[in-house]
């Protein structure tokens, strides 16, 4: 093999889209760029997940008004939007959800999320919530290619449109010559066969702001040590003027 030839096979197997190696159990996680400093996404996380997720998962851990003071929501939006009607600004994030109907319902309960971003990781969760795909011979008539047979409906369908595995062409790289792409048929790989009310890079913000805001939920301090973080790098900076200056008076007589 030709170093050239080598090169382009490395090029192909770098962008071979992960979903191609899905059947073969190694599956490929989107990365989840995490920013907890952008409030905004956080915000519109928390509200894509009271409108879509709180009907059937708790936040059991967390506060409303914790999640208010940390991403800036003011008290009487947060109640109006985010809270559910029965409860208060002080109480905790749970739901009514009996857990013996919902076992029932789904064959699973729906487990309480505060800390799932810790079990499961970012870019995990981020790749779950695209990569449900059309399967009659399940319940929801649903699947999903990182947790096999979920009983979780595709809650976000109406969003992100109707997505279904199946054999596609898929762009492998360029033509180094002629700049045109490569296509190669694959089995196994997910694609719209119907758009939803978002645009597919729409969906992925969405569902990266949702992910980002479960991030912060499964460990609200780290938000705080950030914070933290830079005035600590400030005070560094400035200290390191007179240990310089110190330093270089303690050695002059020395040498
Ligand atoms: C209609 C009920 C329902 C809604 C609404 C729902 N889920 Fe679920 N979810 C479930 C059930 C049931 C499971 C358990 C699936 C299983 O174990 O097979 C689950 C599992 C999960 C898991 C996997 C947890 C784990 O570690 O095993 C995640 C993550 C999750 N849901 C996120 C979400 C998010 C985010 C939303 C909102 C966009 C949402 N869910 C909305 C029912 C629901």
């Amino acid at each position: 093999m030709t170093l050239g030839m080598k090169k382009l096979f490395a090029l192909v197997a770098a962008v071979v889209p992960a979903f191609a190696l899905a059947a073969g159990g190694n599956v490929h996680l989107d990365e989840h760029l995490t920013d907890l400093r952008d409030t905004a996404s956080l915000q519109r996380g928390a509200q894509t997940f009271t409108n879509y997720c709180m009907g059937c998962h708790s936040m059991e851990h967390a506060r409303y008004n914790r999640v208010a003071q940390d991403l800036d929501i003011p008290e009487e939006l947060m109640m109006e939007n985010l809270v559910f009607a029965d409860k208060k600004f002080g109480d905790l994030m749970t739901i009514a959800m009996d857990k013996g109907d919902s076992k029932r319902w789904f064959g699973a309960t729906p487990p309480d999320l505060t800390l799932v971003a810790r079990v499961r990781r970012p870019d995990w969760l981020y790749t779950y919530l695209r990569s449900f795909y059309e399967d009659d011979s399940r319940p929801w008539g649903v699947n999903n290619v990182v947790f096999k047979d979920v009983g979780m409906p595709h809650v976000l369908a109406g969003l992100q449109g109707r997505q279904v595995m199946g054999t596609a062409q898929v762009a492998v790289g360029f033509d180094t010559l002629t700049g045109q792409e490569i296509t190669e048929e694959h089995e196994g790989v997910l694609y719209l066969e119907e758009e939803g009310k978002l645009s597919a890079e729409e969906y992925d913000k969405l569902v990266f702001d949702l992910v980002n805001f479960m991030v912060y939920m499964a460990e609200p301090i780290a938000l705080e040590r950030q914070r933290l973080g830079w005035w600590v790098l400030l005070f560094l900076a400035i200290l390191f003027v007179p240990v310089y200056m110190l330093n270089k008076e303690f050695w002059r007589d020395v040498k």
